[in-house]
């Protein structure tokens, strides 16, 4: 297995991989289709977690491969952890939620966790002992994250948190949990903190498996917060620092979701490549047929645009990494998650159209796909949500 690649900052310019990334995807393709595919649409029939993706990963060190060396892990760059999600997610979006959620829930820490707290979390996390969530969401504070309940109060040296968080990806498995929660109710966004919880901290519990159109082998669940007494020191950063730090994640995280996009939408096309080509209709291949072939190269020529654009934003996330300029991130990470995630869905919709009746069955894949192309446009924020981040941060 090559290793997770890291390029020199300059190299980012160029806005392609190197050759250290394209061994890294050969790998990753080689393993995904080997140990992933084949219980894909068992994970998606079933509704269950990937067990079987889990141990891959983690036997091969790319379930989170960001984790800086410094941890443990193996010290990817933005474009190395984007290319993994995109190879896993080509035959199993559900499985590829496990290194980008990994991601999501434990960039917190990275970003603006203490030297003590980073030992503590990011290690068993490179190690494969535990897993990661994110929890900023609520009931009733979806777009309008701001608006969030969840209270922490001061208690002595512990802070005592209450309050639901919806729509948790990987709730229940995930051992370690980034919860934002009110700690100023007076100052809004400026009086919200972030928190490391842990799923065996008293007062911790989970609800019900969301039932969902997609995505249907990651568990979606709410996490329930009920008198959770945790040690100060578990506070990410300043207090009322945690919608900034909430926000700066989900700049480098949503170049992951526009990864998974961009792996969805692949498998649909490599899929349907192959069927026109086999599939025969008045006496020739349906792929000889101009109507065909000009789908084909609509879905080519969307799924590189939003390639291109998705390892732009990748590079712009490993500037900042490496202590760069970030002035532009924060419109390209919203710029590529919604533009990438737009043409997943086109994309795989037009593979079902490709496939006609066949397709639009449980026994070909790219109906799953389209299904799972669908919560790309809706999570880490609603491409209106990016729409609106855009035209705040334009370039
Ligand atoms: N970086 C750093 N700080 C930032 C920031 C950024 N990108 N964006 C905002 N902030 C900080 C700033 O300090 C800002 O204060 P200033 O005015 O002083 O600059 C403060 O936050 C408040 O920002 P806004 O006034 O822009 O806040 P808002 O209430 O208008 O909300 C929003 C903005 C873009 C709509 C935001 O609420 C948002 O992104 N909503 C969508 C939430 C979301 O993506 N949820 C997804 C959950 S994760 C998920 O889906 C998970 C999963 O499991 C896969």
């Amino acid at each position: 297995m090559a290793s997770p690649g890291k390029s020199a900052a300059a190299d980012f310019g160029l806005y392609r991989p190197s050759e250290e990334h394209d061994m890294l995807r050969d790998s990753v393709r080689a393993l995904s289709e080997a140990k992933i595919a084949p219980f894909a649409a068992e994970v998606d029939e079933e509704g269950r977690f990937p067990q079987e993706a889990r141990d891959a990963l983690e036997a091969n060190d790319l379930h989170a491969v960001h984790v800086p060396e410094a941890y443990g892990g193996a010290g990817a760059d933005a474009l190395a952890t984007v290319i993994v999600i995109e190879e896993v997610a080509r035959v199993c979006a559900s499985s590829s939620l496990i290194p980008a959620v990994n991601k999501l829930g434990s960039l917190p820490v990275v970003l603006s966790g203490s030297e003590e707290l980073k030992k503590r979390y990011l290690t068993p996390l490179a190690d494969g002992r535990a897993m990661f969530s994110y929890c900023l969401s609520e009931p009733d504070a979806g777009s309008d994250a701001g608006g969030m309940k969840t209270k922490a109060v001061r208690d002595g040296d512990h802070y005592v948190l209450n309050g639901v968080k919806r729509w948790i990806t990987n709730a229940g498995v995930s051992d370690y949990y980034t919860v934002m929660a009110v700690t100023d109710p007076e100052k809004r966004t400026k009086g919200i903190s972030a928190f490391v919880v842990e799923k065996d901290d008293e007062g911790v519990s989970f609800g019900a498996p969301e039932k969902k159109l997609g995505i249907k082998g990651s568990p979606t669940r709410e996490v329930y917060l009920d008198n959770v007494r945790i040690p100060a020191d578990r506070m990410l950063g300043e207090e009322g620092s945690g919608f900034a730090t909430a926000m700066q994640t989900l700049d480098h995280t949503r170049i992951t979701i526009a990864a998974q996009a961009l792996g969805i939408a692949q498998g649909a096309l490599d899929y349907a490549k192959g069927y026109v080509a086999e599939r025969k209709q008045f006496g020739k291949p349906i792929g000889d047929f101009q109507g065909v072939q000009f789908m084909l190269a609509d879905m080519a020529m969307k799924l590189e645009a939003a390639r291109q654009l998705t390892y732009a934003a990748a590079a712009r996330s490993e500037r900042v990494t490496l202590g760069g300029d970030g002035e532009d991130l924060t419109f390209f990470g919203a710029a590529a998650k919604c533009y990438a995630s737009d043409a997943a869905m086109e994309i795989t919709t037009d593979a079902v159209q490709l496939l006609g009746g066949y397709g639009y069955t449980r026994d070909y894949p790219v109906e799953r796909m389209m299904r799972d192309a669908k919560i790309t446009q809706i999570y880490e924020g609603t491409n209106q949500v990016q729409r609106i981040v855009m035209a705040r941060n334009l370039p």
